[in-house]
């Protein structure tokens, strides 16, 4: 299985197999969107997904010839904002009565007419065809605009569109192994961060908001007065552990509203629940971000991690250390692969 993630600076492709219990990471590659192509690949703008099939469809024939990705199954994840993402209740009913009811229900919960989008459900409490039972369902609704776009670029790129899937079910896939806790799942990538709560391996909440690594990056250059490139490495390498007194203060000035966010979302779920998460996780290219981890455990007073996506995988013992650096940033597209697996 194939996963792709288009991202807003750089698209990632993982191919992934299973053997019995076990899975190897087969191949990987990314291309940045600045090496090829000025702007970035997707905007965050509703309903317009990806900027330009021509593009992205490049960059992906790109990636798949240089890392010899041969499968041509292929799952497309896409960011939260153009999903829809709902739980509600149903009454006790049989396996067979819940397609229909699910259908009918989801009218009353996603914004657009129900035959625009395209709908994806699964079953996270209850058990169906119990009679005392009754059913909480988790609904996905993507619009049909933007199944097509993916289905354009799949075509275009050589590769059949086998699923779409949501950015965090499919972290929340790939990362959360533990099913008995309650984690905190923040993505901090270049253009957005989404905050989402997984209880016992269910996806509750999940919400974005648009702080992410490339304030950072332009936070530094203008104060340092240097180049995008130049203040990149600058702060990839000294992030919030800088000497340079400046850089660090500027950094936290823009890291603090991103905690604040956390503990409100932290609050906010306590006060519905009356449950603590248990640990934060953090990935997205900027979870790398010198001194985060950190920060985060300081303030927020709980166990924080950065999951190595690809640590249930076989693949060469060489690769380790470089897998090891840049796994946050591909738990989106493995995510997705993984979700072909199961099935
Ligand atoms: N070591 C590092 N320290 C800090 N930031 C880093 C590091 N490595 C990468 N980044 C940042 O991570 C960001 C890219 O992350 P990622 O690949 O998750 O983004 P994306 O998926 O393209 O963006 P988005 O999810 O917002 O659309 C960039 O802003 C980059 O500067
Ligand atoms: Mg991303």
């Amino acid at each position: 299985m194939v996963g792709i993630d288009i991202g807003t600076t750089a698209i990632k492709i993982v191919e992934i197999s299973r053997w019995g219990q076990g899975k190897t990471l087969e191949n990987y590659g990314e291309i940045k969107s600045m090496s090829l192509y000025k702007d970035s690949f997707r905007s965050i703008e509703k309903g317009n997904f990806l900027i330009s099939d021509y593009f992205i469809s490049r960059a992906i024939r790109a990636i798949l010839n240089e890392s010899r990705i041969k499968t041509k199954a292929a799952i497309f994840s896409v960011p939260d904002f153009s999903t829809f993402c709902v739980s509600f209740d149903l009454p006790p009913m049989t396996a067979k009565e819940v397609p229909q009811a699910v259908y009918y229900h989801a009218s009353q919960y996603i914004p657009l007419p129900v035959t625009e989008t395209t709908l994806d459900w699964r079953i996270i409490k209850g058990t169906p065809g119990d009679n005392q039972s009754p059913l909480k369902i988790f609904l996905v609704a993507v619009p049909n605009q933007i199944v097509q776009e993916c289905q354009r670029v799949a075509e275009k790129s050589g590769l059949e569109l086998y699923a779409i899937e949501a950015e965090a079910l499919g972290i929340t896939r790939a990362l959360v192994k533990d099913k008995k806790k309650t984690i905190c799942l923040i993505d901090i990538g270049a253009q957005s961060t989404t905050i989402n709560i997984v209880d016992r391996g269910n996806l509750k909440k999940s919400y974005s908001f648009d702080f992410a690594g490339g304030q950072l990056t332009y936070a530094v250059s203008s104060i340092l007065g240097l180049s995008t490139a130049e203040a990149e490495e600058i702060k990839n390498k000294q992030g919030l552990i800088s000497s340079g007194e400046n850089i660090a203060k500027t950094l936290y000035l823009l890291v603090d509203p991103l905690v604040f966010e956390v503990k409100k979302v932290l609050i906010d779920f306590f006060q519905r629940e009356q449950k603590e998460v248990d640990e934060i996780y953090l990935t997205g290219g900027t979870a790398n971000l010198p001194g985060l981890k950190e920060y985060f455990a300081e303030i927020l007073k709980k166990k924080v991690e950065i999951p190595n996506c690809f640590s249930d995988f076989l693949y060469p013992p060489i690769l380790e250390k470089d897998l090891q650096k840049i796994a946050p940033g591909f738990s989106v597209a493995v995510g997705a692969a993984l979700g072909g697996l199961e099935t």
